[in-house]
């Protein structure tokens, strides 16, 4: 029979017991230490459908984003209607924020979960891929700002990331923007016939974004191109300042006049963070100032700013070593009286709740069933046989190389025993 595989650029992750480098646990790892931040910073889950009307993205990421224009799964249902799977969190996030009638409230939220975008699968490029993202509603320019940083600095501590950098940026108010455009519109149109296709299509629909090019002749137009930080309020050049004093003793903070993001819906302060180590794909998490998608998707003035962090990238470049947690590997070798055997399994478990324990279920010989407990990273092999049953004991066998003499406890002494456990 013919196999069936997974779609191309997406992934199964699978978690392996023994081998702590394989990506499927450091994403597991680092998904859980996501929350603890999360919920340090004192946030709350938000999770919201993985399916949403195609024109909620249309209308937020935008019609002009590459996200909007190529990458998006639309499909039409079997009532014929368009919906989409969300390339990204945040226009659900507010979607569902203004369809609760929460959006006269401040909010400090996060998720986790499958993004899905149509791209060219490449190493930390995925069409499915994780994302965990926070969203503060509600609170306009100033304290939110140094709390999305403080959150990204206590990240890369916590997951002892590789060469971190933020790069920040202001995006202006919308008369900045305007100037700016017009000022970047008017350098490059004499140099038109020197741009390629993707470039020129965004001097017509999204001048900003050809900062974003990677087209080499661009890269050398744009060296004498205006800058915004000429048309950035003085206000919004301090924050910048300020934000990179104040963190420096924490983490490596680079202005960078050239930063924009590939969605719409930014309008201010904008942010990613990138690692070298990454490669191509270098940001492993990205975000800023949202202060006009409430209104513009029908909901009340709610500023608002966020960011989402691409979990499998971070997971690349997390030296965050697994804590392994201590595992006994419980073996069985009796069949008349294993089900007593399997009770005090169960018995063992409600000890100590820091100790895993991995009764193994399949039929074969203790030198096996050893070999097995080894390849799963057991610390010790529980073992308990008819004797054992009978006497109401348990053999202790240590797996590690050094200390490995084993010994019989009663049930009294092992209680002890796991007790001591870390
Ligand atoms: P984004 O920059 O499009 O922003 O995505 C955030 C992060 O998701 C990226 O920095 C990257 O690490 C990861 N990512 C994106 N595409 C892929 C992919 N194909 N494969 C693997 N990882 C990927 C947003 O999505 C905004 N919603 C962020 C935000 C929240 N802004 C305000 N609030």
């Amino acid at each position: 029979m013919e196999k069936i595989n997974s779609l191309t650029g997406m992934t199964d992750l699978i978690e392996t017991k023994a081998d702590e480098n394989v990506l499927a646990n450091k994403v597991f790892q680092t998904e859980k230490i996501l929350k603890e931040i999360f919920t340090n910073y004192a946030m709350s889950e938000i999770r919201t459908p993985a399916l949403e009307n195609t024109n909620l993205f249309k209308r937020s990421v935008g019609d002009t984003s590459d996200i909007v224009n190529k990458e998006l799964y639309t499909f039409s249902d079997k009532n014929d209607k368009s919906i989409t799977l969300r390339p990204e969190g945040t226009a659900s996030v507010m979607r569902s924020i203004i369809e609760k009638k929460l959006d006269g409230e401040t909010h400090k939220l996060w998720y986790l979960g499958p993004m899905w975008r149509y791209e060219r699968p490449q190493k930390g490029r995925y069409r499915q891929f994780n994302q965990a993202g926070i969203e503060i509603l509600g609170y306009p320019e100033g304290a939110p700002e140094f709390e999305m940083i403080s959150l990204i600095c206590e990240l890369n501590r916590k997951l002892q990331i590789r060469k971190p950098l933020i790069k920040i940026n202001h995006l202006g108010d919308s008369n900045t923007k305007k100037l700016f455009c017009k000022a970047l519109v008017d350098y490059l149109t004499p140099m038109k016939s020197n741009l390629d296709e993707k470039d020129l299509l965004r001097l017509d629909s999204n001048p900003l974004r050809i900062l974003d090019s990677k087209n080499p002749n661009t890269i050398e137009i744009l060296k004498k191109a205006p800058s915004i930080s000429d048309y950035l309020q003085d206000s919004s050049k301090e924050l910048l300042k300020s934000i990179q004093e104040l963190f420096s003793d924490k983490c490596e903070i680079q202005i960078d006049f050239n930063l924009v993001r590939g969605l719409d819906y930014y309008t201010g302060f904008v942010f990613e963070a990138i690692s070298e180590d990454l490669g191509a794909q270098d940001a492993y998490l990205g975000g800023g100032r949202y202060d006009n998608l409430s209104a513009q998707l029908g909901g009340k003035d709610l500023p608002a700013i966020g960011m989402a962090i691409g979990i499998e990238r971070l997971a690349l470049i997390s030296y965050q070593e697994n804590k392994n947690r201590t595992l006994i590997s419980f073996i069985i070798i009796s069949s008349n009286s294993e089900a007593k055997a399997y009770k005090i399994s169960h018995e063992l478990r409600s000890i100590n709740k820091n100790i895993d324990i991995d009764v193994q279920l399949s039929q074969g010989s203790l030198k096996s069933k050893l070999r097995r407990a080894n390849k799963n990273g057991a610390a010790y092999a529980f073992i308990v046989g008819d004797e054992e049953i009978e006497s109401k004991t348990v053999i202790i066998k240590p797996l590690n190389k050094e200390d490995s003499d084993q010994s019989t406890m009663n049930l009294n002494e092992i209680e002890n025993f796991i007790k001591n456990l870390s």
